[in-house]
Protein backbone atom coordinates (compact mmCIF):
# COMPACT_ATOMS: atom_id res chain seq x y z
CA UNK A 1 0.00 0.00 0.00
CA UNK A 2 2.87 1.97 1.08
CA UNK A 3 4.56 1.46 -2.64
CA UNK A 4 1.49 2.62 -4.40
CA UNK A 5 0.93 5.69 -2.01
CA UNK A 6 4.96 6.36 -3.23
CA UNK A 7 4.17 5.66 -6.58
CA UNK A 8 0.80 8.42 -7.09
CA UNK A 9 -1.66 5.48 -7.38
CA UNK A 10 -2.94 5.01 -3.65
CA UNK A 11 -5.25 2.54 -3.47
CA UNK A 12 -8.21 4.83 -1.86
CA UNK A 13 -11.06 3.62 -1.30
CA UNK A 14 -12.86 6.57 -3.48
CA UNK A 15 -11.86 5.90 -7.29
CA UNK A 16 -12.90 9.62 -7.58
CA UNK A 17 -9.94 10.67 -5.75
CA UNK A 18 -7.33 12.44 -7.93
CA UNK A 19 -4.09 11.60 -8.29
CA UNK A 20 -0.69 13.97 -6.93
CA UNK A 21 -0.31 16.63 -9.81
CA UNK A 22 -4.13 16.80 -11.02
CA UNK A 23 -6.07 19.37 -10.28
CA UNK A 24 -9.95 19.40 -10.63
CA UNK A 25 -11.66 22.72 -12.16
CA UNK A 26 -14.93 23.81 -14.02
CA UNK A 27 -15.93 26.00 -16.94
CA UNK A 28 -17.59 28.90 -17.11
CA UNK A 29 -20.82 26.34 -18.21
CA UNK A 30 -20.12 23.59 -15.67
CA UNK A 31 -18.37 21.12 -17.33
CA UNK A 32 -15.72 19.70 -15.29
CA UNK A 33 -12.13 19.17 -16.81
CA UNK A 34 -8.93 18.27 -15.22
CA UNK A 35 -5.53 20.02 -14.91
CA UNK A 36 -2.30 18.26 -14.87
CA UNK A 37 0.43 21.36 -13.75
CA UNK A 38 3.67 18.70 -14.19
CA UNK A 39 2.47 18.20 -17.63
CA UNK A 40 0.65 21.16 -18.62
CA UNK A 41 -2.26 18.99 -19.97
CA UNK A 42 -6.21 19.27 -19.70
CA UNK A 43 -8.64 16.92 -20.43
CA UNK A 44 -12.11 16.04 -19.93
CA UNK A 45 -11.65 12.82 -18.25
CA UNK A 46 -11.10 11.66 -14.59
CA UNK A 47 -7.56 10.56 -14.67
CA UNK A 48 -8.40 7.40 -12.63
CA UNK A 49 -12.21 6.75 -13.54
CA UNK A 50 -12.00 8.15 -16.95
CA UNK A 51 -15.84 9.49 -16.41
CA UNK A 52 -16.97 12.69 -17.68
CA UNK A 53 -18.43 14.97 -14.99
CA UNK A 54 -20.12 18.22 -14.96
CA UNK A 55 -21.56 20.26 -11.39
CA UNK A 56 -24.81 20.13 -11.03
CA UNK A 57 -27.13 23.02 -10.46
CA UNK A 58 -26.50 26.49 -9.24
CA UNK A 59 -23.97 28.05 -7.31
CA UNK A 60 -24.57 28.62 -3.67
CA UNK A 61 -26.86 31.62 -2.70
CA UNK A 62 -24.19 34.52 -1.99
CA UNK A 63 -21.87 33.12 -4.14
CA UNK A 64 -20.86 34.82 -8.01
CA UNK A 65 -18.78 33.16 -11.14
CA UNK A 66 -16.04 36.14 -12.41
CA UNK A 67 -13.64 35.88 -14.46
CA UNK A 68 -9.82 36.81 -14.06
CA UNK A 69 -7.61 39.45 -16.47
CA UNK A 70 -5.69 35.48 -18.14
CA UNK A 71 -10.10 34.56 -18.45
CA UNK A 72 -9.62 31.96 -15.83
CA UNK A 73 -13.06 31.78 -13.77
CA UNK A 74 -12.99 32.46 -9.87
CA UNK A 75 -15.66 32.79 -6.94
CA UNK A 76 -16.82 35.24 -4.69
CA UNK A 77 -18.73 34.50 -1.78
CA UNK A 78 -20.25 37.73 -0.80
CA UNK A 79 -21.51 36.39 2.32
CA UNK A 80 -18.70 34.81 3.89
CA UNK A 81 -16.51 37.83 1.88
CA UNK A 82 -14.23 35.21 0.51
CA UNK A 83 -12.82 34.24 -3.03
CA UNK A 84 -11.42 31.27 -4.45
CA UNK A 85 -10.52 29.26 -7.89
CA UNK A 86 -12.42 26.40 -6.66
CA UNK A 87 -15.61 26.10 -7.65
CA UNK A 88 -17.81 25.46 -5.11
CA UNK A 89 -20.04 23.37 -6.94
CA UNK A 90 -17.80 20.49 -7.64
CA UNK A 91 -18.61 18.80 -4.05
CA UNK A 92 -22.00 18.04 -6.18
CA UNK A 93 -20.91 16.70 -9.35
CA UNK A 94 -22.98 14.46 -11.58
CA UNK A 95 -21.59 12.05 -14.22
CA UNK A 96 -22.67 12.83 -17.73
CA UNK A 97 -24.39 10.09 -18.86
CA UNK A 98 -25.23 10.05 -22.28
CA UNK A 99 -27.78 7.74 -21.77
CA UNK A 100 -31.13 9.00 -22.03
CA UNK A 101 -32.74 9.45 -18.51
CA UNK A 102 -36.22 7.97 -18.09
CA UNK A 103 -39.15 10.81 -18.18
CA UNK A 104 -40.69 11.17 -14.51
CA UNK A 105 -42.30 14.87 -12.75
CA UNK A 106 -39.10 16.29 -12.20
CA UNK A 107 -41.47 19.64 -10.66
CA UNK A 108 -44.91 19.71 -8.11
CA UNK A 109 -46.37 21.98 -6.21
CA UNK A 110 -43.68 22.20 -3.40
CA UNK A 111 -41.08 23.25 -5.90
CA UNK A 112 -39.78 26.53 -5.61
CA UNK A 113 -38.55 29.52 -8.08
CA UNK A 114 -35.13 28.86 -7.41
CA UNK A 115 -35.52 24.66 -7.42
CA UNK A 116 -36.97 25.29 -11.19
CA UNK A 117 -34.33 27.93 -11.79
CA UNK A 118 -31.35 25.81 -10.43
CA UNK A 119 -28.30 25.82 -12.97
CA UNK A 120 -29.89 28.16 -15.35
CA UNK A 121 -28.04 31.15 -16.98
CA UNK A 122 -30.65 33.10 -17.89
CA UNK A 123 -27.95 35.98 -18.98
CA UNK A 124 -29.10 38.11 -22.14
CA UNK A 125 -32.54 36.70 -21.78
CA UNK A 126 -35.33 39.61 -21.32
CA UNK A 127 -38.24 39.51 -19.51
CA UNK A 128 -41.06 41.56 -18.89
CA UNK A 129 -43.54 40.71 -15.76
CA UNK A 130 -46.67 42.64 -15.06
CA UNK A 131 -47.69 43.33 -12.01
CA UNK A 132 -44.53 42.95 -10.45
CA UNK A 133 -43.94 44.70 -7.52
CA UNK A 134 -46.03 43.02 -4.78
CA UNK A 135 -47.00 38.99 -4.66
CA UNK A 136 -46.07 36.33 -6.93
CA UNK A 137 -44.71 38.97 -9.55
CA UNK A 138 -42.32 40.19 -7.46
CA UNK A 139 -40.85 36.64 -6.84
CA UNK A 140 -40.95 35.53 -10.07
CA UNK A 141 -38.83 38.83 -10.91
CA UNK A 142 -36.24 38.40 -8.20
CA UNK A 143 -35.83 34.71 -8.50
CA UNK A 144 -35.09 35.43 -12.62
CA UNK A 145 -32.89 38.51 -11.91
CA UNK A 146 -30.81 36.16 -9.28
CA UNK A 147 -30.42 33.80 -12.87
CA UNK A 148 -28.85 36.77 -15.01
CA UNK A 149 -32.14 37.83 -16.61
CA UNK A 150 -32.91 41.21 -17.39
CA UNK A 151 -36.38 41.86 -15.97
CA UNK A 152 -38.62 44.64 -16.49
CA UNK A 153 -41.13 44.95 -13.88
CA UNK A 154 -43.93 46.57 -15.55
CA UNK A 155 -45.92 48.39 -12.45
CA UNK A 156 -48.91 51.05 -12.54
CA UNK A 157 -47.09 53.06 -9.98
CA UNK A 158 -44.21 54.19 -10.93
CA UNK A 159 -42.61 54.37 -6.91
CA UNK A 160 -43.96 50.90 -6.30
CA UNK A 161 -42.11 49.60 -9.47
CA UNK A 162 -39.02 51.44 -7.97
CA UNK A 163 -39.27 50.49 -4.63
CA UNK A 164 -39.63 46.40 -5.81
CA UNK A 165 -36.33 47.36 -8.26
CA UNK A 166 -34.47 48.60 -5.16
CA UNK A 167 -35.71 45.18 -3.46
CA UNK A 168 -34.09 43.21 -5.82
CA UNK A 169 -30.74 45.24 -5.86
CA UNK A 170 -30.30 45.07 -2.46
CA UNK A 171 -30.57 41.14 -2.64
CA UNK A 172 -27.59 41.25 -5.70
CA UNK A 173 -26.69 44.84 -6.08
CA UNK A 174 -25.70 43.20 -9.53
CA UNK A 175 -29.37 42.41 -10.88
CA UNK A 176 -30.73 43.69 -14.25
CA UNK A 177 -33.90 45.26 -13.39
CA UNK A 178 -35.64 48.43 -13.87
CA UNK A 179 -39.45 49.46 -13.50
CA UNK A 180 -41.62 50.88 -16.15
CA UNK A 181 -45.29 52.51 -16.25
CA UNK A 182 -48.44 50.49 -16.92
CA UNK A 183 -51.70 50.15 -16.18
CA UNK A 184 -53.54 48.01 -17.73
CA UNK A 185 -57.19 49.84 -16.85
CA UNK A 186 -55.83 52.14 -19.60
CA UNK A 187 -55.36 51.04 -22.72
CA UNK A 188 -53.47 54.06 -23.85
CA UNK A 189 -51.12 53.10 -21.05
CA UNK A 190 -50.78 49.51 -22.45
CA UNK A 191 -49.87 51.46 -25.58
CA UNK A 192 -47.49 53.78 -24.08
CA UNK A 193 -45.45 51.02 -22.20
CA UNK A 194 -45.11 48.86 -25.70
CA UNK A 195 -43.83 51.97 -27.38
CA UNK A 196 -41.67 53.20 -24.71
CA UNK A 197 -40.32 49.13 -24.77
CA UNK A 198 -39.77 49.09 -28.30
CA UNK A 199 -37.96 52.25 -28.03
CA UNK A 200 -34.96 50.33 -26.07
CA UNK A 201 -34.74 48.01 -29.14
CA UNK A 202 -34.40 45.07 -26.90
CA UNK A 203 -35.39 41.80 -27.60
CA UNK A 204 -38.38 40.09 -25.48
CA UNK A 205 -37.54 36.43 -24.36
CA UNK A 206 -40.48 35.93 -21.71
CA UNK A 207 -43.69 37.95 -21.29
CA UNK A 208 -45.50 36.78 -17.86
CA UNK A 209 -48.78 38.24 -17.50
CA UNK A 210 -49.11 38.17 -13.91
CA UNK A 211 -51.38 41.52 -12.96
CA UNK A 212 -54.68 41.01 -11.69
CA UNK A 213 -57.24 42.46 -9.40
CA UNK A 214 -59.58 40.37 -7.14
CA UNK A 215 -62.84 40.98 -5.18
CA UNK A 216 -62.73 44.61 -6.47
CA UNK A 217 -65.90 46.50 -6.48
CA UNK A 218 -67.78 47.39 -9.52
CA UNK A 219 -66.00 50.14 -11.77
CA UNK A 220 -65.90 50.95 -15.28
CA UNK A 221 -61.60 51.62 -16.51
CA UNK A 222 -61.31 54.68 -18.32
CA UNK A 223 -62.11 52.66 -21.99
CA UNK A 224 -65.85 52.29 -20.71
CA UNK A 225 -64.93 48.37 -19.82
CA UNK A 226 -65.55 46.32 -16.16
CA UNK A 227 -62.06 46.77 -14.74
CA UNK A 228 -61.58 43.11 -13.63
CA UNK A 229 -61.99 42.12 -17.64
CA UNK A 230 -59.83 44.54 -18.54
CA UNK A 231 -57.19 44.55 -15.72
CA UNK A 232 -56.62 40.77 -15.26
CA UNK A 233 -57.91 40.16 -19.18
CA UNK A 234 -58.34 42.31 -21.97
CA UNK A 235 -55.36 44.81 -20.94
CA UNK A 236 -52.89 41.56 -21.27
CA UNK A 237 -54.49 40.84 -24.57
CA UNK A 238 -53.94 44.16 -26.03
CA UNK A 239 -49.83 43.64 -24.46
CA UNK A 240 -49.50 40.58 -26.20
CA UNK A 241 -51.16 42.24 -29.74
CA UNK A 242 -48.41 45.32 -29.17
CA UNK A 243 -45.22 43.23 -28.32
CA UNK A 244 -46.20 40.38 -31.11
CA UNK A 245 -43.42 41.28 -33.45
CA UNK A 246 -41.06 41.48 -31.03
CA UNK A 247 -41.63 38.17 -29.65
CA UNK A 248 -41.40 36.87 -33.20
CA UNK A 249 -37.82 38.25 -33.66
CA UNK A 250 -36.90 36.90 -30.31
CA UNK A 251 -37.73 33.69 -31.08
CA UNK A 252 -37.73 31.62 -28.94
CA UNK A 253 -39.70 33.47 -27.03
CA UNK A 254 -42.98 32.20 -24.38
CA UNK A 255 -45.91 33.91 -23.11
CA UNK A 256 -46.95 32.78 -19.53
CA UNK A 257 -50.12 33.76 -18.32
CA UNK A 258 -51.14 33.70 -14.72
CA UNK A 259 -54.19 32.18 -14.10
CA UNK A 260 -56.10 30.24 -11.44
CA UNK A 261 -57.87 27.00 -10.58
CA UNK A 262 -60.94 29.05 -10.03
CA UNK A 263 -61.58 29.87 -13.44
CA UNK A 264 -63.59 26.50 -13.33
CA UNK A 265 -66.42 28.12 -11.74
CA UNK A 266 -68.03 29.94 -14.02
CA UNK A 267 -69.45 30.12 -16.99
CA UNK A 268 -69.20 32.61 -19.97
CA UNK A 269 -71.51 30.92 -22.46
CA UNK A 270 -75.42 31.95 -22.54
CA UNK A 271 -77.89 29.08 -22.01
CA UNK A 272 -78.21 28.48 -25.63
CA UNK A 273 -74.04 27.40 -25.34
CA UNK A 274 -73.35 30.82 -27.50
CA UNK A 275 -70.78 33.07 -26.04
CA UNK A 276 -71.95 35.64 -24.34
CA UNK A 277 -70.09 39.11 -24.38
CA UNK A 278 -72.42 40.87 -22.31
CA UNK A 279 -70.86 38.53 -19.50
CA UNK A 280 -67.72 39.60 -20.01
CA UNK A 281 -68.17 43.21 -18.81
CA UNK A 282 -71.09 43.43 -16.89
CA UNK A 283 -72.96 46.17 -15.68
CA UNK A 284 -73.20 47.28 -12.07
CA UNK A 285 -76.52 45.19 -11.66
CA UNK A 286 -74.94 42.20 -12.94
CA UNK A 287 -71.14 42.25 -11.02
CA UNK A 288 -70.30 39.66 -8.71
CA UNK A 289 -66.38 40.52 -8.23
CA UNK A 290 -65.55 36.86 -7.41
CA UNK A 291 -67.43 35.90 -10.57
CA UNK A 292 -65.97 38.45 -12.21
CA UNK A 293 -62.68 37.61 -11.49
CA UNK A 294 -63.07 33.88 -12.24
CA UNK A 295 -64.28 34.37 -16.00
CA UNK A 296 -61.26 37.07 -16.32
CA UNK A 297 -59.37 33.88 -15.50
CA UNK A 298 -60.53 31.85 -17.92
CA UNK A 299 -60.31 34.98 -20.79
CA UNK A 300 -56.85 33.91 -19.44
CA UNK A 301 -56.54 30.31 -20.26
CA UNK A 302 -58.69 30.45 -23.50
CA UNK A 303 -56.47 33.26 -24.83
CA UNK A 304 -53.48 31.64 -24.04
CA UNK A 305 -53.87 28.48 -25.79
CA UNK A 306 -55.25 29.89 -28.88
CA UNK A 307 -51.96 31.98 -28.63
CA UNK A 308 -49.72 29.15 -28.51
CA UNK A 309 -52.05 27.51 -31.46
CA UNK A 310 -51.53 30.57 -33.50
CA UNK A 311 -47.89 31.71 -32.37
CA UNK A 312 -45.97 28.66 -31.46
CA UNK A 313 -45.28 27.62 -35.53
CA UNK A 314 -43.51 30.65 -35.07
CA UNK A 315 -41.27 30.03 -32.01
CA UNK A 316 -43.66 31.56 -29.71
CA UNK A 317 -44.93 29.32 -27.27
CA UNK A 318 -47.72 30.53 -24.71
CA UNK A 319 -48.92 28.73 -21.77
CA UNK A 320 -51.39 29.68 -18.62
CA UNK A 321 -50.43 28.59 -15.04
CA UNK A 322 -51.91 27.71 -11.54
CA UNK A 323 -49.37 29.13 -9.12
CA UNK A 324 -51.27 27.58 -6.28
CA UNK A 325 -54.08 27.94 -3.91
CA UNK A 326 -54.60 30.98 -1.58
CA UNK A 327 -51.41 32.70 -1.51
CA UNK A 328 -51.37 34.93 1.28
CA UNK A 329 -49.63 38.07 -1.12
CA UNK A 330 -51.89 41.30 -1.21
CA UNK A 331 -54.63 40.02 -3.67
CA UNK A 332 -57.10 39.32 -0.93
CA UNK A 333 -57.07 43.13 -0.29
CA UNK A 334 -60.08 44.51 -1.76
CA UNK A 335 -62.03 42.76 1.33
CA UNK A 336 -61.46 42.42 4.66
CA UNK A 337 -63.56 38.98 4.47
CA UNK A 338 -61.39 37.68 1.76
CA UNK A 339 -58.28 38.94 4.01
CA UNK A 340 -59.87 36.81 6.75
CA UNK A 341 -60.28 33.61 4.74
CA UNK A 342 -56.63 34.27 3.19
CA UNK A 343 -55.47 34.18 6.90
CA UNK A 344 -57.44 31.79 8.18
CA UNK A 345 -55.57 29.58 5.51
CA UNK A 346 -52.23 30.55 5.68
CA UNK A 347 -50.70 27.90 7.74
CA UNK A 348 -52.64 25.53 4.87
CA UNK A 349 -51.39 27.07 2.21
CA UNK A 350 -48.03 27.81 0.24
CA UNK A 351 -46.20 30.73 1.37
CA UNK A 352 -44.24 33.46 -0.60
CA UNK A 353 -40.68 31.92 0.87
CA UNK A 354 -42.16 28.68 -0.27
CA UNK A 355 -42.64 30.15 -3.37
CA UNK A 356 -39.29 31.24 -4.16
CA UNK A 357 -36.96 29.11 -2.25
CA UNK A 358 -34.64 31.83 -0.32
CA UNK A 359 -35.23 33.46 2.55
CA UNK A 360 -34.98 37.33 2.08
CA UNK A 361 -31.02 38.10 3.05
CA UNK A 362 -29.20 41.24 4.02
CA UNK A 363 -27.49 43.95 1.88
CA UNK A 364 -25.68 43.00 -1.07
CA UNK A 365 -21.54 42.68 -1.03
CA UNK A 366 -19.45 44.54 -3.73
CA UNK A 367 -15.98 42.14 -4.89
CA UNK A 368 -14.02 43.23 -2.11
CA UNK A 369 -16.81 42.26 0.46
CA UNK A 370 -17.73 45.95 1.18
CA UNK A 371 -21.71 46.86 1.98
CA UNK A 372 -22.92 48.22 -0.92
CA UNK A 373 -24.65 51.73 -0.01
CA UNK A 374 -27.38 53.72 -2.18
CA UNK A 375 -27.56 51.22 -4.73
CA UNK A 376 -28.76 52.43 -8.20
CA UNK A 377 -31.32 50.90 -10.48
CA UNK A 378 -29.42 49.35 -13.53
CA UNK A 379 -31.55 49.77 -16.57
CA UNK A 380 -31.82 46.72 -18.87
CA UNK A 381 -30.01 48.26 -22.26
CA UNK A 382 -30.06 47.40 -26.07
CA UNK A 383 -26.91 45.08 -25.62
CA UNK A 384 -28.63 41.66 -26.04
N1 LIG B 1 -52.47 34.63 -4.45
C1 LIG B 1 -53.15 33.56 -4.85
O1 LIG B 1 -53.55 32.74 -4.04
C2 LIG B 1 -53.43 33.32 -6.30
C3 LIG B 1 -54.12 32.17 -6.66
C4 LIG B 1 -54.38 31.93 -8.00
C5 LIG B 1 -53.95 32.82 -8.94
N2 LIG B 1 -53.30 33.95 -8.58
C6 LIG B 1 -52.88 34.87 -9.63
O2 LIG B 1 -51.54 35.25 -9.42
C7 LIG B 1 -51.31 36.54 -10.00
C8 LIG B 1 -50.54 37.42 -9.04
O3 LIG B 1 -51.36 37.65 -7.91
P1 LIG B 1 -50.77 37.90 -6.46
O4 LIG B 1 -51.37 36.88 -5.59
O5 LIG B 1 -49.32 38.06 -6.50
O6 LIG B 1 -51.48 39.29 -6.10
P2 LIG B 1 -50.93 40.73 -5.71
O7 LIG B 1 -49.87 40.63 -4.68
O8 LIG B 1 -52.14 41.55 -5.38
O9 LIG B 1 -50.28 41.25 -7.05
C9 LIG B 1 -51.07 41.76 -8.10
C10 LIG B 1 -50.24 42.74 -8.88
O10 LIG B 1 -51.04 43.24 -9.96
C11 LIG B 1 -50.87 44.64 -10.01
N3 LIG B 1 -51.99 45.36 -10.64
C12 LIG B 1 -53.24 45.48 -10.18
N4 LIG B 1 -53.92 46.29 -11.01
C13 LIG B 1 -53.10 46.66 -12.00
C14 LIG B 1 -53.21 47.50 -13.14
N5 LIG B 1 -54.34 48.16 -13.39
N6 LIG B 1 -52.16 47.64 -13.95
C15 LIG B 1 -50.97 47.02 -13.68
N7 LIG B 1 -50.80 46.24 -12.60
C16 LIG B 1 -51.85 46.07 -11.77
C17 LIG B 1 -50.73 45.06 -8.56
O11 LIG B 1 -50.15 46.35 -8.48
P3 LIG B 1 -50.46 47.34 -7.24
O12 LIG B 1 -49.60 46.86 -6.12
O13 LIG B 1 -50.07 48.67 -7.75
O14 LIG B 1 -51.91 47.22 -6.94
C18 LIG B 1 -49.82 43.96 -8.05
O15 LIG B 1 -48.48 44.27 -8.33
C19 LIG B 1 -52.67 37.06 -10.42
O16 LIG B 1 -52.85 36.87 -11.79
C20 LIG B 1 -53.64 36.18 -9.66
O17 LIG B 1 -54.87 36.04 -10.33
C21 LIG B 1 -53.02 34.22 -7.27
Amino acid sequence: MAALKYAGLEDTDSEEELPPGWEERTTKDGWVYYANHLEEKTQWEHPKSGKRKRVAGDLPYGWEQETDENGQVYFVDHINKRTTYLDPRLAFTVEDNPVKPTTRQKYDGNSTAMEILQGRDLSGKVVIITGANSGIGFETAKSLALHGACVILACRSVARGNDAVQRILGEWHKAKVEAMTLDLASLQSVQHFAEAFKSKNLPLHILICNAAVFGAPWSLTEDGLESTFQVNHLGHFYLVQLLEDVLRQSSPARVVVVSSESHRFTEIKDSSGKLDFSLLSPSKKEYWAMLAYNRSKLCNILFSNELNRRLSPHGVTSNSVHPGNMIYSSIHRNWWVYTLLFTLARPFTKSMTECRGIPSSGPAHDKQGEEMSGTKASCCTGQF
